[in-house]
């Protein structure tokens, strides 16, 4: 068996593999609760707290970072979006989240609440292990056990409840996943070429738009930089993409003249998926976030979706230790599902109606056009993107 170097096997209540939003929050939850956890995470604190991914956070996203106490910086830096803006065919229409939905989302850099995450997790003695990889998860039906490699060791930390929050990495999900568990799974044929660049936004709203030559939308950080996209088939390389390519491309297709280019300060393309993992959870190992499931990024769910499951799992971890009661931990996946898929099905729909069709169907073309004009004209249709995109939570209770 694996040991540590001073011979014995490190132990922890809970096990989390992964410091993303997911696996931080936990721990910060759980913590809140006076349980302990340990985190391990594959990559530096440099690295995590630099990768640029999400930006848009849901109210209610917003309401658990600042009721556990992680959103001073937040408030201060997030800018509050009460709408956004559809582009297609020369026009442009407004989505006002705050009439149609009554409430609006703040846009704030995933890697700024990793960055608030870790500092609150250190500060408060938290033990989060970096450059830790976790190779396997053992015996999860009773006391489970994480393999790790960290600094040329193999180790194992014993835990009593171990949290796969490894994104879509995938080694938690792998050592319970077997026959009877359903991945359901798209892949899209086409990816999203992104950059973070120093520049200011040419607009006070995202804007999302819909182009014969493909995708695009404009994000922003900051009033002085800005987060770009382009849709691009899924095997792109960045060797197609030289900066003036980039930027010709998105004045283009956002039909935007007041883009003016800048620094590119990160590049990169991500492919699209979209995968949901049934049931989330096995004895006493429970996937969350993109460890359990994929959006494809243009619902701006995924790192909302993820804080939301931990925020269940902790409810459910908190009544496990206090009084041994599983009730809530065994219906975890139940749970979470519902606006999961609520998610997956708003997500997909966002795609399949603002992206290009690569086989350049022109009937489909044509559909496209007609449902974005029903979205943009129909107050019910507007809604439904409003409602779906501020964060809808599909409880329990049908319509009367
Ligand atoms: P991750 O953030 O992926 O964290 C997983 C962590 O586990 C990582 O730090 C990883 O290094 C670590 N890890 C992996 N394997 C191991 C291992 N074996 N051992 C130890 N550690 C391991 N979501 C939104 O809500 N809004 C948006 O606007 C949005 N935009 C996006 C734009 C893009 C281009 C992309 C790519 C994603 C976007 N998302 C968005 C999705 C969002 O970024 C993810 O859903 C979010 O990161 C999920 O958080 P997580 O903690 O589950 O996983
Ligand atoms: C971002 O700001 O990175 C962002 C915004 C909206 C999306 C996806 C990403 O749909």
């Amino acid at each position: 068996m694996a040991r540590n170097s001073s011979g014995t096997a490190d132990q922890t209540p809970v096990g989390i593999i992964g410091a993303g939003p997911a696996g931080l929050m936990l721990s910060h939850l759980l913590h809140l609760q006076g349980i302990d956890s340990i985190v391990l995470e594959l990559r530096s604190r440099e690295y995590v707290e630099k990768r640029v991914r999400a930006g848009v956070l849901e109210q209610g996203s917003v309401d658990l970072l600042n009721a556990t106490g992680v959103g001073d910086r937040m408030k201060r830096q997030g800018l509050v979006h009460e709408g956004i803006k559809l582009r297609f065919s020369g026009e442009e229409h407004r989505i006002d989240f705050r009439k149609l939905a009554g409430r609006s989302i703040t846009v704030y850099g995933q890697q700024e609440v990793v960055k608030d995450l870790i500092a609150r997790r250190l500060s408060d003695g938290g033990d989060i292990r970096f450059e830790a990889q976790a190779v396997a998860v053992g015996d999860i039906s009773g006391q489970p056990t994480i393999r790790y490699r960290q600094a040329g060791d193999h180790r194992e930390l014993r835990c009593r409840v171990v949290a796969g929050c490894d994104g879509s990495h995938r080694v938690a999900a792998s050592s319970m996943l077997d026959d009877s568990f359903q991945v359901y799974e798209r892949q899209w044929p086409f990816g999203w070429l992104g950059i973070l660049a120093r520049t200011p936004p040419a607009t006070d709203e995202l804007i999302y738009a819909h182009h014969e030559r493909g995708f695009a939308l404009h994000s922003m950080r900051t009033p002085e930089i800005s987060r770009l996209y382009l849709q691009v088939p899924a095997d792109e390389t960045m060797d197609h993409w030289p900066a003036d390519r980039i930027w010709d491309e998105l004045r283009i297709r956002l039909n935007e003249p007041k883009l003016k280019p800048g620094e590119i300060l990160e590049q990169g393309i991500t492919p699209m998926r979209s995968v949901v993992t049934e049931p989330m959870q096995r004895g006493n190992l429970f996937l969350a976030g993109d460890a359990a499931h994929i959006v494809p990024p243009t619902g701006a769910k995924g790192m909302n979706l993820a804080l939301n499951d931990v925020n269940i799992l902790a409810e459910g971890l908190v009544e496990y230790f206090r009084s041994g009661a599983r009730d809530k931990l065994d219906t975890y996946s139940e749970r979470c599902l519902r606006r999961v898929w609520r998610a997956e099905h708003f997500s997909a729909w966002m795609t399949g109606l603002l992206h290009r069709d690569p086989a350049g169907d022109p009937f489909e073309y044509k559909l496209r056009l007609s449902y974005l004009r029903y979205v943009t004209t129909s107050t019910a249709a507007a809604t439904t993107l409003a409602e779906n995109y501020v964060g809808f939570d599909p409880g329990p209770t049908p319509l009367a």
